[in-house]
């Protein structure tokens, strides 16, 4: 095959969810707020949390064996690993790099990606110009967090908001399942201040003030984060459709990140994409960071029946600040 033949496909998804259902009932005896609230502002009713030894590898893990299992190949076959995470289980190693002992990938080279809700999107346009550059025929894309490591249970504002869980796709040069046609992506650094988690890093390695001040947690701006979803998720979404000289017509389904029902509608109404052409499953899971729109197309993809030319939009924004959007044809 020539390099201007070949074409990178989804030949595989799987996810993993937590067993432990945490409902807005439940969040009503740890913090001051009510199902009401929660279901109008953000359309969530409960989200998955880990137990303490399903760290973020583990999740990851089990998501990249169902993906294998659906792709029909052997993890051998795997050249590179890519963990899309901002809660990886340890700073040092990758995450990426335990999820390649997990599931015995001995030829695969494996690294993490950081760009937080964004990184599932970003992760398959990275897997995409190695399948089309030639050099590597299956990558596995993962995105996994375990949020609920990094969350402040005593503050309403955020708490209410996250889920834990994990996605996967195998990504190849075989051409079968969805094909991915093109991607764009951004970010704003200016802006990162919005969304962020200080502590950690070497600003702010962990000691006893960086501890008592919270620093390990996620801090939102809430409103602002919601103004720049709506608008980066358009950009994203309109730059990819005028790209393809598409319409919104031709949007089979939309497969936009779930942080909140209200952005998602919101987004919608401004490409002209319906809810019911758009998969939601916020109500379900909350906010996963990069894991939700790797659960959305994966939960997708099984659930609908697809024809050829079908087009899948899977569009996302994140900390950083980041967004971005990949375009798939069956
Ligand atoms: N229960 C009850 N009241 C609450 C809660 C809660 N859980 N949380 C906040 N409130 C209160 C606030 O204190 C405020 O009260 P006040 O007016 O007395 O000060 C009031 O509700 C309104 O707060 P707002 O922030 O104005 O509410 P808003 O309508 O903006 O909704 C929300 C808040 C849901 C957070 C919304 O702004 C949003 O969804 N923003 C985007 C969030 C997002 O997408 N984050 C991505 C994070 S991704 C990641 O990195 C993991």
């Amino acid at each position: 095959m020539t390099l201007s033949e070949k074409s990178a496909s989804i030949i595989g998804t799987g996810s993993y969810l937590p067993e432990k259902v945490l409902t807005n009932a439940d969040l009503e005896t740890m913090v001051d707020t009510t199902d009401e609230w929660i279901t109008t502002r953000t359309g969530i009713k409960e989200r998955r949390i880990a137990a303490r030894e399903e760290t973020t590898s583990f999740l990851a893990t089990r998501a990249a064996q169902i993906a294998l299992e659906d792709a029909g190949i052997a993890a051998e076959s795997i050249q590179l690993i890519i963990v899309a995470t901002f809660t990886g289980d340890m700073p040092m190693p990758a995450t990426a790099c335990l999820v390649q002992k997990n599931i015995g990938a001995p030829h695969a080279a494996a690294f993490d990606l950081s760009a937080a809700c964004t990184g599932f999107v970003y992760g398959l346009s990275v897997a995409r110009q190695f399948i089309l550059s030639g050099f590597y025929d299956y990558v596995l894309v993962i995105a996994a967090e375990k949020l609920s490591s990094v969350t402040d249970w005593t503050d309403r504002n955020t708490c209410v908001l996250f889920g834990d869980g994990a996605g996967a796709a195998v990504v190849s040069s075989e051409p079968r399942g969805p094909r991915i046609v093109g991607e764009h992506l951004a970010a704003d650094g200016s802006i990162f201040e919005l969304l962020f988690m200080p502590g950690g890093g070497c600003l702010h390695p962990a000691n006893h003030e960086s501890v008592d001040q919270k620093l390990h947690f996620v801090k939102m701006s809430g409103r602002e984060v919601f103004k720049y979803a709506v608008t980066s998720m358009v950009e994203a979404a309109s730059k990819l459709i005028e790209r393809y000289n598409l319409t919104a017509e031709d949007i089979r389904l939309f497969v936009p990140h779930q942080a909140n029902k209200r952005i998602i509608s919101e987004v919608g109404r401004y490409l002209g994409i319906p809810d019911e052409r758009t998969y939601i499953n916020v109500h379900k899971y909350g906010n996963m960071s990069s894991a939700t729109t790797a659960v959305g197309m994966d939960e997708a993809i099984r659930n609908n029946e697809f024809m050829p030319g079908d087009k899948i939009l899977v569009v996302a924004f994140g900390g950083g600040f980041t967004s971005g959007a990949v375009l798939l044809e069956w």
